[in-house]
């Protein structure tokens, strides 16, 4: 086995009910003055909002709530959270959504403790978090797995980036998890889940070292258990079971558990990443819109994973299994209605639009992207091209 480090220190409550313990968790984890981040309004619809603060209000914790995150969350909106955290004093940031409302809500924490520091210092790669305040968790989507995560992402509307930056103190310490919050979910929320949740897997399990045995069996479990589920969620979001699993999965998906002792490969993250910098599409339609071309692109490195993948997940074997198990996940993909080619999202694009994905992707050429292949900006443009169609 390849060595590794597993910190996942995350506290989870999971069920019915699991919102109800707010504010036990909240002084459990030391906060007495919250605040709620949420999004453009459905925990506010749903009741959700009005019960955690009736919650924290009998329980003497004093609240806020600052809410308009929108997907694909603003570095300014979090700025304004930063302003807002200060002026209230706040002891603990707790988001209420997905992982837009998450990301914004550790951005709020780290740029309150650091209140000299502009925080898109830290996404720019110019500063470390070396503090931050403590993040609580209730989840009304499962999709990004940022409820257990290292990473949060923001997008500067300035530049068009969107980026991610890795440390565990982007890990919260509780997250609330009742797969009930989510029924209110529309199809393609529930659809960009299963394939955020699905990536976040194969962006770990595409790699030509093949020593860590459980990470890849457990990998492979979930990624059955997901492609299992979906339909049943879209077909009834009231689905208890495979609402549950989905948001189990997301979770487990991306707390490190299915890439220990892996060097992760997350290229299709990336290629998405400028996707939705550029165009503002939702974050699990540009990682079905990449995967098909770049698992095409890049297959040729090391069939006798995707050969695994195709066995393991999909049933399939014996000739050109390989490619089966990638034009099988596609055709999964499109069965969700989950766009797969440019032309299903963002309309084919001309190329110097091309050009400029592949550079931005590849930092003005300054990075490779990926381990299974290391994508250079000829790689990525040749990739963005296969699914410019
Ligand atoms: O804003 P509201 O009104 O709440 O509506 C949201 C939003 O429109 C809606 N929604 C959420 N829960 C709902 C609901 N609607 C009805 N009922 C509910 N129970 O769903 C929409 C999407 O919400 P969002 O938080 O954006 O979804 P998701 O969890 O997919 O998060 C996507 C963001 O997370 C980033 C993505 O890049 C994207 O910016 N990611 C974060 C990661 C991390 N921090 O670890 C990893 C991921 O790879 C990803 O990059
Ligand atoms: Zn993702």
């Amino acid at each position: 086995m390849q060595s590794f480090v597993q910190y996942a220190p995350t506290e989870i409550v999971f069920g019915k009910g699991a919102e109800d313990r707010a504010a036990e968790l909240v002084k459990k984890h030391g906060g007495s003055r919250v605040m709620l981040v949420y999004g453009g309004g459905s925990a506010v619809k749903s009741g959700l909002i009005g019960k955690l603060e009736a919650l924290f209000d009998g329980a003497g914790i004093a609240c806020t709530s600052f809410g308009g995150v929108r997907p694909n969350p603003l570095v300014s909106l979090a700025r304004e959270g930063v302003k807002a955290a200060l002026a209230f004093k706040a002891d603990m940031i707790l988001a209420v959504g997905g992982g837009s409302a998450i990301d914004t809500a550790k951005a709020v924490a780290h740029g309150a403790a650091n209140p000299d520091i502009d925080i898109w210092e830290f996404w720019k790669g110019a500063r470390k978090v070396e503090k931050s305040l403590p993040v609580g968790v209730v989840l009304t989507i499962s999709a990004a797995g940022s409820e257990t995560s290292n990473s949060a992402v923001l997008t500067n509307q300035d530049t068009g980036e969107k980026r991610g930056i890795n440390t565990d103190f982007n890990r919260p310490r509780f997250a609330l998890m009742n797969p009930e919050l989510t029924y209110t979910l529309p199809s393609f929320q529930i659809a960009c889940g299963v394939v955020d949740i699905m990536m976040h897997t194969l962006d770990r399990y595409f790699t030509k070292d093949e020593s860590n045995q459980f990470t890849t069996e457990a990998a492979e479990a979930l990624l059955r258990v997901v492609v299992d589920n979906g339909p049943k969620a879209l077909e009834n979001p009231r689905d208890y079971g495979a609402m549950s699993e989905l948001m189990w999965c997301g979770s487990i998906s991306h707390n490190g558990l299915t890439g220990l002792g892996v060097m992760t490969d997350f290229s299709v993250h990336q290629l998405g990443h400028e996707l939705s910098g550029m165009f503002d599409i939702a974050h699990g339609a540009s990682l079905s819109i990449m995967w098909g071309p770049w698992a095409r692109y890049t297959m040729g490195e090391y069939p006798a994973r995707f050969e695994r993948y195709a066995d393991k997940v999909w049933g399939i074997t014996g000739g050109n299994a390989a490619s089966k198990g990638i034009e099988r996940t596609v055709e999964y993909f499109k069965s969700l209605n989950m766009p797969v080619a440019f032309s299903d999202a963002i309309g084919v694009q001309p190329e110097d639009v091309i050009g400029r994905l592949a550079l931005n992707c590849s930092f003005g050429e300054k990075r490779l992207v990926g381990q299974f292949k290391k994508l250079n900006r000829q790689d990525l443009e040749n990739i963005y091209r296969m699914a410019n169609e």
